[in-house]
């Protein structure tokens, strides 16, 4: 193991696998050694280049913590995630389609009933948030069409000026997010504003990174949501914004036609709730199709 050399120093590194780890550890680390000697080879990287990218690592594990996952954001930003999720969750034809779940879901957002809003509850909101009124609803189903009684959405997106709660200096309180359940006829119905396009963070590494690759950092307007029913595949997934202008350039590489979604405009008057509304707003519409969990 002495005088190792840009020809065998691969092996060796493979070689030192103990006998007895884990199947899958070990297919996964040959893979990740044998990859990662294969990208300084294919570079032919240089000392300054190799200390950079220790130093970008060092700099997106600092960036992290309770409210912001730099990680993800990285994952999410070299299309890394989406592969995963790609591979994980594939579906037949027809089927909600998944995508990615981003840094900013919390669990354990408040249980809301049929209609309500999903601004309740914010401090000043009285009288609903800023942004168009909008009336989403649709049913869980199965892939025969069947309602699911009984299903929960997990419901989470930006205020009208494209931030997260979490985003709020702070420590905000949560805002923006519930939980809701599927009636017997399988039907869910909520209230929120109109979701709008946001850049994600650009203020640590990733943002460095994106500039120096020549990229944006905005997102289509979406509402994200995790749909789950016993029995079933859980699907975490977002509904998109027909329209918006940057579907076409994500920058976490996370929209699928599937997911696009009209959001009609309406004047004032009768709201599918069953009240009226004093103002403009929009309705949205989408059925999820979830594929029974294998026993
Ligand atoms: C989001 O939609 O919340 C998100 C997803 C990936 C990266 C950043 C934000
Ligand atoms: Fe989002």
């Amino acid at each position: 193991m002495r005088n190792l050399t840009e020809a065998n120093l691969t092996d060796t590194v493979v070689s030192k696998l103990g006998p007895d780890i884990d199947v899958r550890f070990r297919q996964v680390a040959t893979s990740l050694i044998r990859h990662l000697h294969a990208f300084v080879r294919e570079t032919e990287l240089t000392e300054p280049e190799w200390f950079a990218g220790i130093q970008f690592l060092t700099a997106t594990g600092h960036k992290c913590d309770d409210r912001r996952q730099e990680f993800i954001l990285l994952s999410d930003t070299l299309g890394v995630s989406m592969l995963v999720d790609a591979i994980n969750h594939r579906k037949p034809s027809g089927a909600a389609e998944t995508t990615v779940l981003g840094p900013f879901y919390r669990p354990g957002a408040p249980d809301r009933p049929m209609w309500a809003d999903i601004f309740d509850g914010l401090p000043g909101s009285d009288g609903g948030p800023p942004g168009e009124p909008t009336y989403l609803s649709g049913r869980v189903i199965d892939t025969d069409g069947k309602p699911i009684a009984g299903a929960t959405l997990d419901v989470w997106q930006t205020d009208s000026e494209g931030m997260y709660d979490v985003q709020r200096p702070g420590g905000a309180a949560a805002y923006a997010r519930g939980r809701f359940n599927t009636g017997p006829d399988g039907r869910f119905g909520l209230r929120t504003v109109k979701p709008v396009s946001y850049a994600i963070p650009t203020d640590g590494p990733v943002g460095v990174m994106l500039a120096a690759m020549g990229r944006h950092p905005f997102r289509p307007a979406h509402v994200h949501m995790i749909v789950s029913a016993p029995g079933f595949a859980p699907v975490t997934t977002h509904l998109f914004v027909a329209g918006d202008p940057y579907l076409d350039t994500d920058a976490v590489f996370a929209v699928k036609q599937s997911l696009i979604v009209d959001f009609v405009s309406h004047p004032a008057g009768p709201t599918p709730d069953g009240g009226a509304s004093p103002t403009p707003f929009r309705t949205a519409s989408y059925d999820f199709r979830l594929v029974r969990q294998a026993e």
